[in-house]
């Protein structure tokens, strides 16, 4: 049997990545993934889908979901990615990663998808745990997530969210990831995994795919409300489909601080996530010129946000004006999806043909 071949036949190295169909995509999505897919859509063999299976884990309504999908293909293309380059794809139109999910399962062990971060949060939010103080036991979230007695449920989809990713990325041996910060762990779950099945059946099949920045490190694009990242759930998102008005009211909205009072004084975290901001949209001598102001305690903060907001439309708008365009366009996108498809199952039946011989599945 072939192992993990690490390239496509033209020798270019794998690339894989997707995001949840659970609503617009904000600047957190753009700056930690999105704007690297286009980035790399030149150099790669690059597979992007959506990950509408995985949006089921928060049970989203029947009726949007579809639309949620579709919203996301319009904003990847809209961003720049080329259907002619990339494979675009929809999870549920590869069955082949819903075969090998549950062949990968039988290698995962739930102790470790418990303590998985993006689980123990929802699972906490789900049923109405607290966020746990600083220093406080993690094994007792644990035991109060198996304890629970309320009728709140915690679904198995959740908790093997990192099983089925980890089948996203093995099932196109893939060589790079790229995602945000906030997925680092997953990514390090999927390492584990391929080794364990490598060595479990005594094959090098699978590689250990990593994230890629371009030679930095990950991002982590923070909320406007003072404090922790930018996320659909916390309601502190700038989208990129927000219209100019909506957008420069939300960053003038932004948290701050009572400003600086002495010459050099430490920056707080509302206004140090303002200059993170600032670091993704804006030109460096601007982020100087803000923070210069900020150490002689010059800087007004009205002036940041204004210069702030006038940075983001700059990336936003076009490509605000590119989404509503291709979302009306539904025979376009039905084609790129189409074409994707066929692409990725090609890829994807034939690791599932392997893995299933690995593990001893054959037909008579
Ligand atoms: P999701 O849908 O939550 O997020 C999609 C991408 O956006 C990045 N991201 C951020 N990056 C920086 N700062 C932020 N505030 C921020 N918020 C979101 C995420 O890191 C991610 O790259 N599990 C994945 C989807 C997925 C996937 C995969 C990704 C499913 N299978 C296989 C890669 C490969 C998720 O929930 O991302």
């Amino acid at each position: 049997m072939e192992t993990n071949t690490k390239a496509t036949d033209d020798g270019r190295k794998i690339v894989l990545s997707g995001i949840r169909a659970t609503g617009n995509l904000h600047l957190g999505n753009y700056y930690g993934a999105l704007s690297k897919f286009v980035r790399m859509q030149d150099d790669y063999d690059c597979r992007y889908f959506v990950a509408d299976l995985h949006a089921l884990t928060t049970h989203p309504d029947p009726k949007m979901l579809h639309e949620n999908v579709k919203d996301i293909l319009a904003e990847y293309l809209a961003a720049g990615l080329d259907p002619e380059k990339n494979t675009i794809y929809v999870q549920s139109d590869v069955p082949e990663i819903s075969e090998m999910y549950l062949l990968m399962n039988m290698h995962v062990g739930i102790g470790e998808l418990m303590r998985t971060a993006s689980f123990k949060d929802k699972a906490r939010k789900a049923l109405g745990i607290g966020t746990p103080a600083e220093g406080e036991d993690e094994e007792g979230i644990e035991r109060q997530i198996i304890g629970n007695q309320t009728n709140q449920r915690v679904n198995a989809g959740l908790l093997t969210y990192p099983t089925l990713m980890a089948v996203d990325i093995l099932i196109h041996h893939a060589d790079f990831v790229p995602v945000g910060k906030d997925q680092e762990q997953h990514l390090e779950l999927t390492r584990r995994f391929a080794r364990r099945f490598n060595s479990f059946y005594k094959t090098q099949y699978f590689g250990e795919p990593v994230n890629f920045n371009f030679g930095g490190s990950a991002v982590k694009v923070p909320g406007l409300d003072g404090s922790g990242k930018m996320g659909k759930s916390e309601g502190n998102c700038i989208y990129l489909i927000d219209d100019e008005k909506t957008l420069r009211k939300k960053v003038m909205r932004a948290v701050t601080d009572e400003g600086p009072k002495v010459p050099n004084q430490e920056v707080s975290e509302p206004i140090r996530n303002l200059f993170t901001l600032m670091e993704l949209v804006s030109t460096p001598d601007t982020l100087e010129h803000f923070k210069n102001a900020y150490a002689d305690c010059s800087i007004r903060y009205g002036d940041l946000k204004k210069q702030l907001a006038e940075d983001i439309l700059k990336t936003t708008l076009p490509i605000r004006e590119r989404i509503l365009d291709i979302r009306n366009n539904d025979e376009y996108i039905s084609k790129v999806v189409r074409q994707g498809a066929e692409k990725a199952r090609e890829a994807a039946a034939k690791t599932l043909r392997d893995v299933r011989e690995i593990m001893g599945i054959k037909k008579f």
